[in-house]
């Protein structure tokens, strides 16, 4: 069940707005793993310099796949959750040795490398091959709870579920990857936890949680 609002009016707002960063430079599947990787535990100004010396570095697949892990690990000192980094290149060697060196445009063969989940897999689909997988994580529920005014709880693994079907359907025709990065940046620059600046915000007009004064109290969410 999509809403052409929504969806229209993030879409233009995002290809209007949107801020350049390194890996938004083109849509190289590579480029885009490293990213999300990346962005998942750590705030985007934070990433874009550990981001360029990790492309200067390792440039390919191949060149993440056959450096030594210290040199690997050297490169993410700061960033933190290291696992990362040694999944990441654990992926680049599966991508070797399963697929020849070329990540697959294939959401199954996507999600089976190793430190890839559904919202890393759904991210590269949709940014790197414009797939209409949906890509949820906690800035995207937030959004779309917001807007939606969906009062499930965010913890259970079928609220979750029900976003993703829900962020599915709100995909615009043959611009996956636009659309869920203007999710991912509505909830960056506008949409934040504490203060959202609704005032500036491209859906405002038709925002359920807004309407009803409880954007502050969305989403609901339980345990940590
Ligand atoms: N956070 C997660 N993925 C992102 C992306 N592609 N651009 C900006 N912020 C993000």
């Amino acid at each position: 069940n999509g809403h052409p609002y929504f969806s229209t009016e993030l879409l233009a707002w995002y290809r209007a707005q949107k801020r350049t960063l390194p890996w938004r430079k083109n849509h190289d599947p590579y480029r885009i793993w490293v990213s999300e990787i990346m962005l998942q535990q750590t705030r985007v100004d934070t990433v874009i310099p550990y981001y360029l010396t990790f492309m200067e570095k390792f440039p390919t697949v191949q060149a993440l796949a056959e450096a030594p892990e210290e040199e690997v690990l050297k490169c993410w000192e700061g960033l933190g959750y290291y696992s990362r980094a040694r999944n990441l290149q654990a992926g680049a060697k599966m991508v070797m040795e399963l697929y020849d060196g070329i990540i697959p445009n294939d959401k199954e063969a996507v999600s089976g490398l190793k430190g890839v989940g559904p919202y890393t897999s759904g991210a590269i689909m949709s940014i790197a091959f414009n797939r209409p997988e949906p890509a949820v994580d906690g800035n995207v529920m937030r959004v779309l709870s917001r807007f939606f005014c969906l009062e499930e709880d965010i913890a259970k693994p079928a609220t979750r579920a029900g976003i993703e079907k829900l962020a599915a359907a709100l995909i615009p025709e043959g611009a996956a990857g636009d659309f869920n990065q203007a999710l991912m940046e509505l909830g960056a620059l506008i949409c934040t936890p504490k203060s959202p600046g609704c005032l500036t915000c491209p859906v405002m007009e038709e925002c359920e949680g807004r309407l009803a004064g409880r954007e502050l109290e969305l989403p609901i969410k339980t345990k940590a």
